[in-house]
């Protein structure tokens, strides 16, 4: 079979990560998807940045958007990030020329998901997206996959991988909130604005892609209740600790008698709760559906290689010609209601 020519767009954490995994492991993926997967463009800001990498007989370009039109590439794979901008672009660029797209941005599809996944449906093209939501946890398979005809009634879960390394090192060592964070950046976890993990925007936009795909909602990341952790110190976790208990930030959407409710904010979790025990990096999805029961995934939820390897999994999906659904499965499904959320329980 003819090489599968992909194209990456982002060469920072996760795109330098995926290159070199596939640059090491050409035989076995080849053996593995039944064709080569081969890189032949890259895009990224600072041509003479020291990647790691060797990029010899790998087209590069400045703009994204012309990598789209002119590499002669199957496959543009989209590790940019940003909701708008250069990344809409181009994802907008592959799509319409009927390219399939790899992303793991969870910022823009929380902006333009239902449209790109409209425009990808409209030119036959594949949009996956594995990597945008848990890190390396296959959420979306589940969701779009295994538990297809349940009927899920709640999604919910730690979802962000800074968020939960800098309320375990405060928790387990004392250390200061700002010392955390800049460790979980150094690490290559954080946002590229780090306020989109610690003030929970990013939380509300995995939220919102496992809403509508779990319910068949709008996205609707801007109607989420929304709370970071800015605000948690030391001492209240420390008290929080004596009472039995630790915090977590979660993300929460389930069914109502009237509707969806969606929140992102800490909460306690009783320490002997399976919740409590994911700590660090480490994210965890529950699925809650009729068919199945309750459905606990557990795994690395940012890094570069952790991010890499679902991002890779959603190209060998297309080598093989495997179209997931698009991200509203069906986009002419009647949405049920978003509703406000008014502070509960979990
Ligand atoms: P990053 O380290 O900041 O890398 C971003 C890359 O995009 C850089 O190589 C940068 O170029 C390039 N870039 C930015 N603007 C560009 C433009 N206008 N034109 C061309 N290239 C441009 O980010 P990352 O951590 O790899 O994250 C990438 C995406 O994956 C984001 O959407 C993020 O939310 C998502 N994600 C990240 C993780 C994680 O753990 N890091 C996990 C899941 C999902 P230069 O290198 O030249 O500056
Ligand atoms: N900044 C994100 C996190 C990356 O910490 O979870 C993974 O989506």
């Amino acid at each position: 079979a003819e090489a599968l020519k992909i194209g990456i767009a982002g060469l920072g954490t996760v795109g330098s990560a995926l290159f070199k995994i596939i640059e090491t492991r050409q035989n076995m993926l080849a053996i593995t998807c039944g064709r080569k997967i081969e890189i032949v463009a890259v895009s990224a800001r600072d041509r003479n940045r020291d990647r790691g990498i060797d990029m010899s007989g790998v087209a590069w370009y400045d703009d994204p958007v012309a990598m789209a039109s002119e590499a002669g590439i199957d496959v543009f794979i989209e590790l940019m990030g940003g909701a708008s901008g250069a990344a809409h672009a181009a994802v907008k660029a592959a799509l319409g020329r009927g390219l399939h797209v790899v992303t793991a941005n969870k910022a823009l599809l929380a902006a333009h998901g239902v449209d790109l996944a409209a425009l990808a449906e409209e030119k036959g093209a594949i949009l996956n997206f594995e990597a945008a939501v848990a890190g390396g946890i296959p959420v979306i398979k589940a969701l779009r996959e295994s538990l297809t005809g349940n009927t899920v009634s709640r999604v919910y879960g730690i979802m962000n991988g800074t968020c939960n390394y800098i309320l375990t090192r405060m928790e387990k060592e004392a250390m200061s909130f700002e010392a955390c964070l800049k460790e979980a950046q150094r690490l290559g976890y954080a946002e590229a604005d780090p306020a989109f993990d610690i003030e929970g925007n990013d939380t509300a936009h995995k939220l919102s892609i496992l809403t509508t795909l779990a319910f068949g909602t709008r996205i609707a990341a801007d109607d989420i209740y929304l709370e970071g952790i800015t605000n948690i110190s030391l001492e209240d976790i420390r008290a929080a600790g004596e009472l039995g208990y630790k915090i977590k930030l979660l993300g929460v959407a389930q069914k109502t008698a009237t509707g969806i409710e969606q929140r992102v904010h800490p909460t306690m979790v009783p320490v002997d709760s399976v919740i409590a025990q994911v700590d660090g990096v480490t994210n965890a999805v529950a699925i809650e559906s009729d068919i199945l029961g309750e459905l606990l995934m557990v795994g690395p939820g940012a890094g570069g290689n952790a991010t890499a390897s679902a991002v890779l999994g959603d190209i060998a999906d297309i080598a093989k010609s495997r179209p997931g659904a698009q991200l509203v499965p069906s986009l002419g499904r009647p949405a049920l209601q978003l509703e406000p959320f008014v502070r509960g329980e979990i």
